[in-house]
């Protein structure tokens, strides 16, 4: 009879987790022995260098090989044909980590081992020694790898990489087709696999914002192709559908709130930061988590499921002359057309597939050229047309509802960082939001999520949200001293680590450098900071404003002009976080910080940036940025 299974809590399955992602092959079987010695021994081993109670062991290893003080290691799997699958994930914004989870779920629901690895904690070395490998990795910046994930990339490009005959793999690519470099990191890790002798079991499937579909029909497709045909026949081959509602990791409860079924957060504060005179729109917005069963920790981000602008549906519901009733198709069935296009669909920026469908009911040579054409032109005209600038420019007489929405893709959530802490606000999430706004062919746009939240402003406003972990990006122990790089909104989760450290009492010194464009208008949070540097909580406090003066100053030339306490603060085992706009200011300090190791440190530009890689190897140098 099998022994029954032991109940895990979801924290022993997440350390579980967490543990087994990041140990290469022969550390994992190591463990394996070590646990089973635990159980053997019906008390804790002691580990590594720990003095073992039965017989003469070095370094936690005995002589024979075997685990100090444990049985024999058994095999990972049992099995002749059971083969280690291992999930490699490279993710920024956490949708690669869910699919992780649920492709995890459905591999052990077909009774194979999967370990899921974080490409920032896994040693690319042990790749070598996989034997089924599935990469599953989004593309940021502008066609780079996730920023978990640059290690491993770079490790992986480079002459070190080792041969992968024996290893078989697939990829799964997550991206968004408005991006001229559309799914390039996970095309580029796919291309190098193959090109370092890896089998390929199933083909790279690359996936745009709405993944979903996709990306469970892929993860049936591989759990199905790894499945050895003697596999436990109760637990059936895994069906796109059943993966797709699997939940992430395997340890969330059904009825959580999460991006599939976010919680509608009432809005309890919504106000405008910037003064007068301001060349932009920042908010402060409250939401209420009051009985949502949500959490979060400074750090993490809150998803805000957005409804497009009324104004701009009325206008594309004039423009295209259809009803506001017309029943259209969508995934939650038939809706009609106006509620389709404020919920459901993106009506703003167009896409591949809209541009190819659009081209096709209008027949436009100009259309056509440009889907057939290269990126970087497809792009450009993206950038210049959205939706409703297509429906003008090249219009479709006698439109029917369904062919409009045909080319739409699903409206998506927006990410804003979490600007407060559960232990200063109790039930409460706060955003600091910068409302997108700009001028396009005459006309005044707005961004989908910001102009949404915006607009919140009725005594009884809702918002429909979920949070989004963000593990990279994490408080250091109470005593540790951070470095907060932000301009702009990027301060929003600074705000969430300052509260979190006061109401903790943590002892660790706390530097801010904040940036934007002028001190009159633009010092978001000002008082509050100044009280935090009254009460002790913030050490120091660096602002510069980039429109005060003749020549343009911004954190990276404050961080320049403070190098050498910088560098000192480093030494002292500081972390220093950077958060904001991912084009061009995190470059920026990226260089300022080289430059700082260069003139402080003694080092030569390349030790500079071998010691960054490695502050980021070891979480002491993180990024949140977008
Ligand atoms: C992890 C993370 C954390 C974030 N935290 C924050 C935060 O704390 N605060 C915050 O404000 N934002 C934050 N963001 C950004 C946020 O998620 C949204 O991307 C941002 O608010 C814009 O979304 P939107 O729906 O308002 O605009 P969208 O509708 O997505 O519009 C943005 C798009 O508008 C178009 N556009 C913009 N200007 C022009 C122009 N001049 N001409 C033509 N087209 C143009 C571009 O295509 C651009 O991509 C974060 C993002 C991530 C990934
Ligand atoms: C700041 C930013 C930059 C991005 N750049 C690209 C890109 O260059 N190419 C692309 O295909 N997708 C790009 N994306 C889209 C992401 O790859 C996509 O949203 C993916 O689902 C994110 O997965 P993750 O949450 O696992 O990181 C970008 C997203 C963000 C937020």
């Amino acid at each position: 009879m099998r022994p029954p299974v032991p109940t895990l809590t979801p924290e022993n399955l997440e350390q579980l987790d967490r543990l087994a992602g990041s140990l290469d092959r022969d550390q994992a079987i190591w463990l394996s022995g070590y646990f089973a010695g635990i159980a053997g021994h019906g008390t804790a081993v002691p580990a590594q260098d720990g003095a073992a109670s039965n017989g003469a062991v070095t370094n936690g290893v005995a002589p024979d090989g075997a685990a100090a003080g444990v049985v024999a290691p058994e095999p990972l799997a049992a099995g002749p044909a059971a083969r280690l699958l291992t999930i490699l994930v490279g993710t920024d914004t956490g949708n690669a980590t869910e699919l992780a989870g649920e492709l995890q779920a459905a591999a052990k629901a077909q009774g194979l081992e999967a370990q899921v690895a974080d490409m920032s904690d896994y040693k690319p070395r042990a790749l070598k020694d996989e034997q089924d490998v599935l990469v599953i990795t989004s593309t940021h910046g502008e066609g780079d790898p996730p920023p978990n994930a640059l290690g491993f990339f770079e490790f992986l490009a480079g002459r070190k990489a080792p041969k992968l005959d024996g290893v078989r793999f697939s990829v799964l690519a997550l991206g968004d087709s408005t991006y001229e470099h559309y799914c390039s990191a996970g095309k580029q890790v796919d291309a190098r696999f193959e090109e370092l002798g890896a089998e390929r079991i199933a083909d790279r499937v690359d996936c745009d914002v709405d993944y979903e579909d996709d990306a469970a029909a892929w993860i049936a497709g591989v759990v199905e192709r790894l499945t050895p045909d003697e596999a436990p026949a109760t637990a059936g081959a895994p069906t796109a559908a059943a993966v797709g509602s699997a939940p992430a990791g395997g340890v969330a409860p059904a009825t959580a709130h999460s991006k599939k079924h976010p919680f509608s957060a009432a809005v309890l504060d919504n106000v405008v930061l910037t003064g007068r005179g301001s060349t932009k729109e920042t908010r402060h917005v409250e939401l209420s988590l009051e009985d949502s069963g949500l959490t979060y920790e400074p750090g993490d981000a809150l998803g805000v499921v957005p409804e497009n602008d009324p104004a701009l549906v009325d206008l594309l519901l004039e423009k295209t002359g259809l009803s506001a009733d017309a029943p259209v198709t969508t995934k939650q069935g038939e809706v009609a057309l106006r509620d389709a296009l404020t919920s459901t669909f993106e009506i703003t920026a167009a896409t591949p597939r809209f541009l190819e469908q659009w081209a096709e009911l209008t027949g436009s040579d100009e259309l056509a050229a440009l889907k057939a054409g290269d990126a970087k032109a497809r792009t450009a005209f993206f950038h210049e047309h959205h939706v409703s600038d297509f429906v003008d420019r090249f219009p479709v007489a006698g439109i029917e509802a369904e062919q409009f929405v045909k080319g739409l893709r699903p409206l998506q959530p927006r990410l804003y960082s979490i600007a407060s802490s559960l232990a200063a606000a109790p039930d409460e999430a706060h955003l600091t939001v910068s409302t997108v706004q700009y001028d396009l062919h005459g006309s005044g746009r707005t961004g989908v999520a910001s102009g949404h939240l915006a607009r919140l402003l009725h005594e009884d406003a809702t918002v429909p949200v979920y949070v989004q972990r963000n593990d990279h990006f994490r408080l250091p122990d109470d005593d540790a001293p951070i470095i907060m790089v932000g301009a702009g909104t990027g301060v929003a989760p600074y705000r969430a680590f300052l509260q979190e450290r006061e109401a903790r009492g943590a002892q660790g010194k706390n530097w801010l450098v904040f940036g934007e464009r002028n001190f009159r208008s633009d010092f978001l949070y000002q008082v509050e900071w100044q009280d935090l540097l009254k009460d002790g909580t913030l050490t120091r406090l660096d602002p510069v404003f980039s429109r005060d003066s003749a020549t343009k100053r911004y954190v990276q030339d404050r961080l320049r002009e403070k190098g050498a306490e910088v560098w000192d603060w480093l030494q002292d085992g500081a972390r220093i976080y950077v958060c904001g706009d991912a084009n061009a200011m995190a470059p920026d300090v990226h260089t300022a910080l080289a430059e700082i190791a260069v003139e402080h440190g003694g080092l030569d530009r390349e030790a500079a940036d071998a010691h960054l890689t490695e502050l980021q190897r070891d979480h002491r140098y993180l990024l949140d940025v977008y």
